[in-house]
């Protein structure tokens, strides 16, 4: 088969792990027959400093029009000062708004030779295999008022945290159904002891529960979850989230992992589906990484693991997925490892060894 793939390399590392995804889904498309065509596109500081704008108008047709995205990372520092009048990470919350892409899915799973790469002790970290569901286009990432503003007391800044019930039906629904294809078991997260958003959040989910008499629902605090997170961490399975909760968790969960660098992340407009193709975005959990940008040392497992998804959820090729899964795997079993995850001592690969060692073992 034939499909047509957006590459937004983005910014600082963005283009070099992306570019060993590349790699990896060409050997894909070489063993199974199929050809991938991939199309750049302008997103983030590249953008701005081409066009003006983080999210140019072309870059948002041109991934309509294809069959799923594949992003490195946005962000530079050169945007970092407050009065910065467009920022790259605009251009990331305007594709995902733009392309409606509430269902953000992100896996985090301790491969058995990295349970001595993390900060963690072994024993917590060995079993920890669970996917966090972070709704993705509301609340206080979108919702207004959002603006500085200036009264008699002076300087002031409002961000909203909104929901409307639609959107908290649409991304349980999506915890739901995968906690049913694995564990049954739904963590929902949120601060009802003080949010009315959270409120309103909690009373849709035991509504929504009705549906799912074959799912386990309980509720935790966001504070208490990330406190669990780090003390037992093997226990949750699906766990689902409003947007800045999902942002911040999934940070710390990522060094359940080992590394930030080990994380995928599938944008879905939808509940996610092996059969059916439908429109993603794919991209790693990590930001642009400046302090490392150019050394060549970035992990881009995490960038294929996301390849890995969009073969799964936008292309409908399972076996194909499942292939790369199998060959990060694989690779990691063999003791290869990026800085990130290097024990003291440990040899480590490049970034382009790395994604070669990978594509190697499809
Ligand atoms: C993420 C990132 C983004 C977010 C930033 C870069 C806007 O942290 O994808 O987790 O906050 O969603
Ligand atoms: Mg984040």
């Amino acid at each position: 088969m034939e499909f047509k793939i957006t590459v937004l390399g983005g910014d600082g590392i963005g283009p070099d792990v992306v570019a060993e995804s590349i790699k990896v889904l060409d050997a894909v498309g070489k063993k199974y027959g199929h050809k991938f065509n991939f199309e750049k596109a302008l997103l983030g500081g590249v953008a701005i400093e081409a066009t003006g704008q983080a999210l140019p108008e072309q870059t948002l047709r041109q991934c309509l029009a294809s069959d799923a995205v594949l992003l490195g990372a946005v962000g530079d520092p050169k945007y970092d000062s407050p009065n910065a009048p467009v920022k790259p990470e605009s251009g990331l919350l305007a594709i995902r708004q733009g392309l409606g892409l509430f269902a953000n899915i992100r896996p985090v799973k301790m491969f058995s030779k990295l349970v001595n790469s993390t900060a963690l002790k072994p024993e917590i970290v060995k079993d920890v295999d669970m996917v966090f569901v972070r709704e993705l286009t509301g609340s206080v990432y979108f919702a207004t008022p959002k603006k500085r503003f200036n009264d008699e007391r002076g300087r002031g800044a409002v961000d909203t945290m909104q929901y409307h019930e639609d959107e908290i039906e649409r991304i349980l629904r999506v915890g739901f159904e995968l906690a049913r294809k694995r564990s049954k078991k739904l963590t929902s997260i949120d601060k009802a002891n003080v949010l009315k958003s959270s409120q309103l959040w909690r009373e849709i989910a035991e509504e929504v529960k009705k549906d799912y008499p074959d799912v386990t629902l309980n509720h935790v605090l966001v504070d208490a979850a990330s406190m669990y997170l780090i003390s037992r961490p093997s226990t949750f399975d699906v766990l689902v989230t409003e947007n800045m909760f999902g942002d911040i968790l999934t940070d710390e969960a990522s060094m359940l992992a080992g590394s930030m660098g080990m994380l995928p992340s599938a944008s879905l407009a939808g509940i996610p589906s092996d059969n059916t193709r439908c429109l993603g975005l794919y991209e790693p959990c990590h930001g642009s990484a400046p302090d490392i940008t150019g050394l060549g040392i970035a992990n881009p497992i995490a960038t294929i693991l996301s390849a890995a998804m969009m073969l799964r959820y936008s292309l409908a090729l399972p076996k194909e997925a499942d292939a790369i899964e199998k060959a990060v795997n694989a690779a990691i079993a063999d003791g290869l490892v990026t800085k990130d995850i290097a024990q003291v001592g440990q040899k480590y690969l490049a970034t382009g060894q790395m994604g070669s060692a990978v594509a190697d073992k499809i």
